[in-house]
């Protein structure tokens, strides 16, 4: 049996087609049900519908056999006990650094003692900034980033971008690109050696789905 974690919200609707595409759907309806887990209709295969910040956690400890995460959550919980095997690309987007349009981030720098930045990724932010020497005090925020440096809560923001609108009706702007982001297939290592002949079959299936959608 293959268990394989999928990201609830976002990241899902994108995600099932890939899998259609090979011939594994799950027997309910994933975004309406309350099931966490759901079979497929491959005897040999489920899936665990779990929030896309737990996804990487669940795979670490094998807890799932693989899984589908955003290369941002992966970034920041490490990818521990896990193999990165395929850039799904889809919910592609960038992670940045913004501020307020009327700030300039270098005089920030310059003139305070610590850059406040508020981000739901603590660690990209804590490593990011400290590559450049700039020290910073970072607030772990859960959502809508952007809010904070309006209400004085951080001078600037590590966040993910799409289309910027965001951003823009908020009256940030981008500062720096940290990383492209897209979502990724990740293996839990035990199971690839355990499940190998299993995962080499999904994986090499979903690298020809991939292939379908380039076109
Ligand atoms: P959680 O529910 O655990 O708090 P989340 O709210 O970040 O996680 P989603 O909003 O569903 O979950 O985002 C899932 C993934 O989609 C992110 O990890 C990121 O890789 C990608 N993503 C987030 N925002 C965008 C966006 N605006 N455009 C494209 N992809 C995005
Ligand atoms: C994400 C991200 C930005 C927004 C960017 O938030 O955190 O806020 O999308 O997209 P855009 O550039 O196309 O406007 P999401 O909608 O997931 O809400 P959240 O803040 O609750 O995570």
């Amino acid at each position: 049996m293959l268990t394989i974690a999928l990201s609830k919200g976002r990241i899902l609707d994108d995600t099932l087609p890939l899998f259609e595409r090979f011939g594994v759907f799950p027997m309910e309806n994933p975004s309406k049900s309350r099931r966490l887990i759901i079979e497929s209709n491959k005897p040999d295969i489920r899936f665990l519908i779990i929030r896309a910040s737990d996804v990487a956690t669940y795979v670490q400890f094998g807890a799932a056999d693989a899984g589908v995460v955003g290369k941002d959550l992966l970034l920041e919980h490490g990818g521990d006990g896990m193999y990165e095997t395929l850039d799904l690309n889809i919910a592609r987007c960038r992670m940045v650094v913004a501020e307020p349009e009327t700030a300039s981030a270098t005089s920030q720098a310059a003139s305070v003692a610590r850059l406040r930045i508020a981000t739901k990724y603590p660690n990209i932010t804590q490593k990011h900034f400290a590559a450049k020497g700039i020290q910073t005090e970072i607030i772990k925020l859960y959502g809508s980033m952007e809010l904070a440096p309006l209400v004085g809560l951080a001078d600037s923001i590590v966040d993910l971008v799409d289309t910027g609108n965001t951003m823009s009706a908020n009256g940030l702007k981008e500062v720096e690109t940290i990383a492209d982001i897209s979502s990724r297939f990740v293996v839990n290592r035990a199971s690839m050696k355990l499940k190998r002949q299993a995962l080499s079959i999904v994986i090499d299936r979903m690298r020809e789905s991939l292939k379908g959608s380039e076109h």
